[in-house]
């Protein structure tokens, strides 16, 4: 069992390796995709996504995803997303993937259509649709599109409902974009189907007022979706593992239950979707909507362990896990097979490396050896004037020797 105490080397089950088709993750932890807003109007990536993406995978991870990269350009979610609807932004992506694979990390790379939801700014200016301020610093709004003509809530534009055409036409860039993922060599593909944007809001009957073959029951409302996974792993070598980020509820009165989820995960996998990549909410623009879903430790922890037991497949689960401990009792309790991690590794991109060595009590062993190399020795130093009594303060508290 986990618990404060180290666990036996080679045993953790955080830090066994875990084989996906063509990939083999060095351990569990996956870094889960995070916006930066920092592509600029053309959604290309640049010297700061290699080193966003670079730190973590230097820090240890298993998996890191990249973050939601849009598959044309009315799916992003800012001006400053990143793209994949054209064939010159692959090769920007394509250095990002290989420094993720040099580093010891499978790389993968999340796409996204925002959906309902697109056309807002970033969260520090408040993450609300684009309006007139934002169109005079020079990143006006533009027009979205959703399953329906029913708005994110009332300060968000109304959505133009997507025709039959429009949806085969969206399922073709969905395709296209997969193969330039895969052309740039990422070793997986993580699709954005949650937190309100398009696939989301295909699903949820709070987003999907159609009559027609996509809308109503729920075997018509999870069609696009499916129809976008048929076309994406068609459009993929197999070795190419495929994650799906669902919402695994709405948590809101009428809304995309856990047992609606349990039912379409069940033929995601079928469809050649490797993981179940677990989050929740989002289905409208307001964030406080959600009322049943509590943030706390591990807060997706309950809705993974169900996914999983329900459908057999691997499932990964995110939200505030913190704490090495805490991953590797997820683990062995059975509530996931991955364990993602964002704002901590944004805290502390060694995180999986600190996470190895404070479960097994290695000693810096899987550090890239131009770090772990030295921070072996540093840790002999410290240990040595620990025990001759010395502190950093030594010299300065008038307590040490002064040298
Ligand atoms: C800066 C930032 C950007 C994010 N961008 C994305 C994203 O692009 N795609 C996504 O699915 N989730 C995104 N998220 C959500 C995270 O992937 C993660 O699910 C969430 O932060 C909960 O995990 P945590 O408690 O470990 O941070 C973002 C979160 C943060 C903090």
């Amino acid at each position: 069992m986990a618990n404060s105490e180290s666990v036996a080397p080679g045993t953790s089950a955080l830090f066994t390796p875990l084989r996906i088709r063509g990939v083999e993750a060095r351990n569990r932890v996956m870094i889960s995709p995070m916006q930066q807003y920092a592509g600029g109007s053309d959604g290309l990536a640049g010297d700061y996504h290699l080193a966003h993406v670079g730190r973590f995978a230097l820090g240890g991870a298993g998996m890191v995803i990249m973050e939601a990269t849009a598959i044309e350009p009315i799916g992003r979610n800012s001006w400053g997303d990143l793209g994949l609807w054209s064939d010159m932004h692959v090769e920007p992506l394509a250095r990002c993937a290989a420094l993720i694979k040099s580093c010891g990390s499978v790389s993968g790379i999340q796409m996204v259509h925002a959906g309902r939801k697109a056309s807002i700014n970033p969260p520090w200016l408040g993450g609300m649709p684009l309006g007139a301020a934002d169109a005079e610093r020079g990143s006006p709004p533009w027009a979205v599109i959703g399953p329906s003509a029913v708005a994110a809530g009332p300060e968000w534009p109304l959505p133009m409902e997507m025709s039959a055409a429009d949806i085969q036409a969206s399922v073709v860039l969905w395709a296209n974009a997969a193969r330039r993922a895969a052309d740039a060599g990422f070793q997986i593909i993580d699709l954005h189907g949650a937190h309100g944007y398009l696939l989301h809001s295909f699903l949820s009957p709070l987003a999907n007022h159609r009559t027609d073959l996509y809308g109503g029951p729920i075997e018509n409302r999870m069609r696009y979706c499916y129809e976008v996974v048929d076309a994406i792993r068609a459009a993929i070598p197999d070795e190419i593992a495929i994650f799906y980020r669902l919402s695994a509820l709405d948590g809101i009165e009428g809304g995309w239950t856990l047992d609606d989820s349990v039912v379409f995960c069940r033929g995601l996998l079928a469809r050649g979707v490797d993981v179940i990549d677990c989050s929740s909410g989002g289905a409208t623009g307001d964030r406080k909507s959600d009322t049943r879903i509590r943030r706390g430790y591990a807060f997706h922890a309950p809705y993974s362990r169900v996914l999983r037991a329900e459908t057999g497949g691997l499932v990964a689960t995110v939200g505030l896990i913190v704490d090495p401990f805490q991953a590797e009792a997820i683990l062995e309790a059975g509530d996931a097979d991955i364990v993602a991690i964002g704002r901590e590794a944004l805290f502390n991109p060694n995180w999986p490396h600190h996470a190895r060595n404070a479960l097994s009590g290695e000693n810096f062993s899987a550090w890239n050896k131009e770090a772990g190399w030295w921070l072996k020795r540093r840790g002999f130093l410290l240990r040595e004037l620990e025990n001759q009594g010395e502190t950093p303060m030594s010299r300065y508290s008038g307590q040490g020797d002064g040298q």
